[in-house]
């Protein structure tokens, strides 16, 4: 059993962690936001997966479902021989039934921030598609990263389900898929999930969840900084608000502080108006079209798209090769 720190008064300020500079730097803010990648400890993690199985959060399930209803299609598109590169793979349970559609990749990569969960999976994927070679790689896919020398030479098809794209601002989701471009290279194939604009009936629910799982995965940021940072944040003064802000169209996840107060964090203070809020994630939904034109600009051309009306599963490829 580990034993938790436990911290009294107030800290020194802490400028070799990342983590804590970058909280230090977003409560100074105005107005205040927090990064969402800091959403994902093991428990934001969990919560994250619990999320996902709500009746009221759609995206998963349509996914899912056009993947399937879909898959021969989808692979028919991917060089013979190809590499498949997952973004962000969390659990493989998408790249699954590509994987077992598309008999002639020779190798899947799921590329993932956190090692815990790749793992986990690998033992299981060598099992069930023995003739795969399977590389997982602990790296921000935002970033450049290595290809195993046995499979660098191979044809690349990137996937990037989740709608994970839509929580970039545009000009952020432009340079991805442009870097990525450059990484998958010649030939290249891209598949992308991404969430469509639609009715805020359905929309403000998948982020309202009845169960508050939601609310929960939001508020364990001010929970990962107490535990981890030492902060006071009162959880119990904080609430959840999700909304569709569609001038933008996003939905935007804020954590509200329901009263006047100040925090200790770190070594700083912040205060709090009634009813300020952090700003801790948009989630940007698209058409099939208005996504196809972002891709067009970053080097990207549309190939095919498959939807069921609320979520899109889009191919492209790379310009000019
Ligand atoms: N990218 C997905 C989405 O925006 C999943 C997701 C990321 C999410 N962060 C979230 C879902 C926070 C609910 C709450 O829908």
């Amino acid at each position: 059993m580990s034993v938790k720190p436990v911290f009294v008064g107030q800290l020194p300020l802490d400028t070799e962690n990342a983590f804590a500079a970058d909280v230090v730097a977003g409560l100074t803010a105005k107005p205040k936001r927090l990064l969402p990648k800091y959403f994902y400890d093991l428990v934001g993690s969990a919560l994250f997966e619990r999320i996902t199985q709500l009746p009221e959060y759609y995206p998963t399930r349509c996914e899912i479902g056009i993947l399937r209803n879909n898959a021969p299609a989808i692979a028919s598109l991917f060089p013979p021989g190809c590499a498949l590169i997952e973004f962000g793979s969390g659990s493989s349970r998408k790249a699954r039934i590509l994987l077992g559609a598309a008999a002639t990749v020779e190798a899947y990569l799921p590329v993932d921030i956190s090692g815990d969960f790749l793992q986990q999976d690998v033992a299981a994927l060598r099992r069930d598609f023995s003739r795969l070679a399977v590389y997982p790689l602990v790296a921000d896919f935002t970033k450049t990263f290595d290809i195993p020398r046995p499979v660098a030479k191979l044809p690349r098809v990137g996937f990037f389900p989740g709608s994970t794209i839509g929580n970039f601002e545009h000009h952020e989701a432009a340079k991805f898929l442009r870097h990525a471009g450059e990484m998958l290279g010649a030939g290249a194939v891209f598949v992308v999930g991404v969430d469509l604009v639609k009715d805020p009936k359905i929309l403000c629910p998948a982020y309202n969840d009845a169960e508050g799982v939601t609310a929960k995965f939001n508020l364990n940021l001010l929970a990962r900084i107490n535990r981890e940072l030492g902060a006071d944040f009162d959880l119990a003064t904080f609430e959840h608000h999700a909304f569709y802000n569609v001038e933008q169209s996003r939905i935007e996840m804020h954590l509200a502080s329901t009263k006047r107060q100040r925090v200790r964090v770190n070594g700083m203070t912040a205060s709090f108006r009634a009813g300020e809020t952090i700003h801790t994630e948009n989630s940007y939904k698209y058409t099939i079209e208005s996504f196809q034109a972002l891709a067009r600009g970053s080097g990207w051309s549309p190939l095919q798209s498959w939807s069921d009306g609320l979520f899109g599963v889009l191919a492209f490829s790379r310009d000019g090769d």
